[in-house]
């Protein structure tokens, strides 16, 4: 048997043809048995660390051949490898065969294409995985389903179309898997089965037009679900069954018409869900309702023309409420009853052209209120006399052709004021 021969060097260059390969052997000096076809890359170590660079293999079978030395001393310590600068088609089989000790493994921007069925067989204990910026393609069924430590996963920017329905079948300990960035365009209905301890899930910027219903029905440890960025037209009852833990749901940039009005009840722990840049027009008034703990909504950027009375009805906690870059023209008072938290409201870019007498009423708690580009003509007496807390309000570019006196004079905290581009050619006595 050939021994496993320590090249101590960082950089082990590209296999050499043999006068190359001659040359090196002469200039490192160190290298004790090497056969042509036989290589081994040592790795510098720094405590736990062990960094591999300049590891350039054409084919799979040159990688196959390859031997990796993490430079264990048989104590049995954990080792990190980090694999850069490097171009690889595939994983060497034996970083984890030969060094059972591997608890990380960092290999992004490797050109690595493929992950072979047994690649990670003797991953026992890997916990973090890192292969972002490579260039798979496939995800295959239980890809991974002997490294049953692994606790994080990030596969993104990578080129996957394809996701074996079991590719990541046994993963019983994984917490964080991130697939952003790839072009996967459909999931299998058991994907992301028995991910019990899965609580970040990110598919963002990928190609999905649909959802199964209950894809992520076993994921009660939940906590972030990043979908923005796909092309996602609609949502049904059934897609978020099972994410009770949820509290962060990110939908924007999809192409959503359409929202069941049950399709958010299952979230009932949500704090944070964004819906910017969709094609919502009508919400059905029940939509939010459940999301009894929800602090930040975001709907801009959508063409909503009108807001029921009870859209918010369910949403006592809400703190942050965006609604800029619609086309809502009337806001009735109701709406935004009840909100009594509320600091931040964004209504800029709109249609409004009145603000009703008690719209501001309950919203006591406001600090920012951005009006800005809207068609505002008409300000009732004492709208904003509640808002002794409103630091900022902003009326730029609005159709104000005067201002009443001491309709700001309730603003207690008030620092800072927009009027500008408007119509204003007097302002009585007592306006500012
Ligand atoms: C909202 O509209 C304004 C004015 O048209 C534009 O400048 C801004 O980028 C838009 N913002 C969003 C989030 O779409």
């Amino acid at each position: 048997m050939i021994s496993k021969s320590n090249i101590s060097v960082v950089s082990a260059r590209r296999v050499p043809r043999a006068p190359l390969l001659l040359l090196l052997l002469l200039l490192v000096g160190t290298v004790t048995a090497a056969l042509p076809g036989q290589f081994t890359f040592s790795c510098h170590r720094y405590g736990r660390e062990c960094k591999l660079w300049n590891l350039y293999l054409d084919t799979p079978d040159e990688v196959s051949e390859a031997i990796i030395n993490t430079g264990g001393d048989g104590s049995g310590s954990f080792v990190e490898v980090e694999i850069a600068y490097s171009s690889l088609p595939i994983i060497p089989q034996s970083l984890f065969s030969d060094n059972e000790n591997v608890v990380s493994l960092k290999m992004e921007d490797c050109d690595v294409e493929l992950l072979e069925s047994s690649t990670f067989d003797d991953a026992h204990e890997l916990k973090y995985l890192q292969l972002q910026k490579n260039h798979l393609t496939v995800l295959r069924d239980d890809a991974f389903v002997r490294a049953t430590k692994l606790l994080r996963i990030n596969l993104g920017s990578n080129r996957i179309v394809t996701v074996g329905e079991f590719a990541f079948r046994g993963l019983d300990n994984l917490e964080t898997l991130r697939l952003s960035r790839n072009k996967i365009a459909q999931f299998a209905s058991k994907t992301f089965a028995g991910l019990h301890q899965l609580t970040e899930l990110n598919l963002d910027h990928n190609h999905a037009e649909e959802l199964p219903d209950r894809l992520f029905e076993e994921l009660g440890q939940l906590r972030e679900l990043h979908l923005d960025h796909n092309y996602l037209s609609g949502l049904s009852r059934n897609t978020f069954l099972g994410l009770s833990g949820l509290r962060k749901l990110i939908l924007k940039e999809n192409e959503l018409v359409s929202i069941d009005p049950q399709a958010f009840a299952p979230l009932t722990a949500l704090t944070e869900l964004d819906l910017e840049g969709n094609n919502l027009k009508l919400l059905s008034p029940n939509t939010f309702v459940p999301l009894v703990h929800l602090r930040e909504l975001v709907l801009a950027d959508n063409y909503i023309e009108r807001l029921d009375d009870g859209i918010f009805a369910g949403n006592v906690n809400l703190e942050i409420l965006k609604l800029n870059n619609n086309s809502i023209e009337e806001l009735q008072p109701a709406v935004l009853a009840g909100l009594k938290n509320l600091e931040d409201l964004a209504l800029q870019h709109n249609e409004i052209r009145v603000l009703e007498k008690n719209l501001l009423k309950s919203a006591t708690s406001l600090r920012v209120l951005q009006l800005e580009g809207n068609v505002i003509h008409k300000i009732a007496p004492g709208t904003f006399d509640t808002l002794k807390r409103l630091e900022t309000l902003d009326l730029e570019d609005n159709s104000l052709s005067s201002i009443e006196g001491g309709i700001f004079s309730g603003l207690s905290s008030l620092e800072k004021l927009y009027i500008n581009e408007n119509q204003i050619e007097e302002l009585k006595a007592g306006s500012l």
